[in-house]
């Protein structure tokens, strides 16, 4: 058996969840589920990030403990990670005592490797960024995405020997070892490696919400140093051997742009560092704006994914929010477009298709599987074989894509068939057609499974195969699973229709 271990990004608990927060963390349990379909032995990580400034900073603005703060606001991403069918193996929270063990052994690992020392540090740091942040990058002063004066920072910190390696990062790279996706963010990579980068403090004197360096009191842990961790410490580095073992090295960090030098570089060093293996994959899909604007509370146009989920539902959620513009590109989400893209591709499209398969079956064949047909076996063959390769390479939305052209095929083959008709004329015929379209929505159901599961759930039950789970994915992708004979159900409105 495979295993497959995939994260997302922990999210800093200073701010509610967003659809930027909710549109990873779908794509990765996309990836997951369609893993586990698979066969595969799949961990899923996400979590929290709850050290730092930033965190400190908000929690004494509303009045409350850091601690009290973070599990307040962690909370609310699990409690929405929930409502959107979230699969996570562990949500981990980095104030959680099972990191801080796995972060201390870390740091002692990096300390007898040589590759920390002490010195003085000045600088300007951006607490929004939680990093510091140069002059050049300064507009007007100002830190271009917080739009804030950066404080001057010195004081005595321990830094990381990172530009000893990144010779290696890049060979590393450029043999595909270390695996950058897209390509275009592997060339932005390699260009920062080009420019020269410099050691990089991972240890903070005045900041008082954090984990302790092991080795002096005094310090503590810089926030994006011990956030890195959580991905061994999330499988058990420092507690549960066994399991680090099973899962480490990562197949897959998935994470918008806005982060990839952190996992890129910084986290590839300290893993050299430290004797650890590399992640396979490191995956950065597009920033989204909403409606042409960067989503921001000052323009009030941050949209909440729990109020998505009251009007649409999570299946449709999930649906919508990847399917908007190509995964790993940048794009731009029109919410406005929502109910209609809703009523075009779920409502008209796979729920009206599997409501009026199911009815034509109950209504000429009182629900009874006709005999098996193999008209469809060779072209079904073939479009699984699109998906897998889609799947293969991450793009979700080639994948959204080959689901919508196998409804609209089906959907093509009543047209051209007309049941109706031939339930006057040839019963024969007919017998064929309905089991070809039974099939067929058993396709999709899978195919949908890993995107929308609670409605793929659903068509199973309809079309009588609950129990569908306890096939391999082998025999599952086969065509002819539904037996002759066996009972189906009559179709509920999977997606009603919605007004705007
Ligand atoms: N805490 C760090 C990550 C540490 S990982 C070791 C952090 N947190 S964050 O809360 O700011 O989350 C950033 C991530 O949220 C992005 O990398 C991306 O996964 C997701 N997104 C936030 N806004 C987004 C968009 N507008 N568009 C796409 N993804 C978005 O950085």
């Amino acid at each position: 058996m495979k295993k497959f271990y995939i994260t997302t990004p922990i999210y800093y608990v200073n701010d509610k969840p967003h659809i930027g927060h909710a549109y990873t963390t779908i794509a990765a349990d996309v990836l997951a589920r369609y893993h586990r379909l698979k066969g595969d032995e799949v961990f899923f990580l996400t979590g929290t990030d709850e050290h730092g400034s930033k965190v400190a900073e908000s929690a004494q603005a509303a009045n409350k403990s850091p601690q009290e703060f973070c599990d307040e606001n962690s909370a609310k991403f699990q409690m929405v990670w929930d409502r959107l069918n979230i699969s996570h193996n562990n949500f981990l929270r980095t104030t959680s005592l099972q990191h801080k063990q796995g972060v201390e052994k870390f740091l002692n690992k990096l300390k007898e490797s040589g590759s920390i020392y002490e010195s003085d540090y000045q600088g300007l740091y951006c607490t929004g960024c939680e990093r510091f942040i140069t002059e050049k990058e300064l507009l007007d002063g100002l830190c271009p995405d917080h739009k804030k004066a950066p404080e001057v920072l010195k004081e005595k910190n321990y830094f990381f020997k990172l530009k000893d390696y990144l010779p290696q990062i890049a060979k590393l790279i450029n043999s595909g070892e270390l695996m950058i996706l897209p390509e275009n963010k592997k060339n932005e990579v390699l260009g920062l490696i080009k420019q020269g980068l410099d050691d990089f403090s991972i240890s903070r004197e005045s900041v008082k919400w954090g984990i302790k360096i092991p080795f002096n009191d005094s310090q503590i842990t810089y926030v994006w140093v011990e956030a890195l961790q959580n991905y061994i410490t999330g499988i058990g580095y420092g507690a549960d051997e066994e399991n680090f073992n099973k899962f480490w090295p990562a197949d897959i960090h998935l994470m918008a742009k806005d982060i990839i030098k952190f996992h890129a570089l910084y986290w590839p060093a300290m893993l050299l560092a430290a004797g650890l293996p590399l992640p396979k994959v490191i995956f950065a899909h597009g920033f989204f704006t909403i409606d042409g604007e960067k989503m921001s509370k000052t323009l009030g146009n941050v949209i909440d994914p729990e109020a998505l989920v009251d009007e649409f539902g999570s299946d449709a959620v999930r649906y919508l929010l990847l399917s908007q513009f190509p995964f790993g590109a940048d794009g731009d989400v029109k919410a406005g477009n929502f109910v209609i893209q809703y009523n075009s591709d779920l409502a008209n499209g796979l729920g009206n298709l599997t409501s009026r398969v199911l009815s034509m079956a109950e209504k000429y064949f009182d629900g009874v599987v006709p005999e098996k047909d193999f008209e469809f076996s060779d072209e079904t063959a073939g479009i699984w074989h699109q998906y897998e390769d889609a799947m293969k390479i991450f793009k979700i939305d080639e994948v959204i894509e080959i689901i919508r052209k196998f409804n609209s095929f089906a959907d093509g083959y009543v047209e051209r068939q007309k049941p109706w008709q031939l339930a006057k004329e040839d019963k024969e015929q007919l017998a064929k057609v309905i089991y070809n379209l039974l099939e067929s929505i058993r396709h999709l159901a899978l195919m949908v499974y890993p995107i929308m599961p609670d409605v793929a759930e659903q068509i199973f039950k309809y079309l009588n195969q609950a129990d569908w789970k306890s096939h391999n994915f082998k025999e599952l992708i086969d065509w002819g699973v539904l037996e002759p004979a066996a009972k189906v159900e009559k179709a509920k409105a999977l997606f009603p229709r919605l007004e705007k």
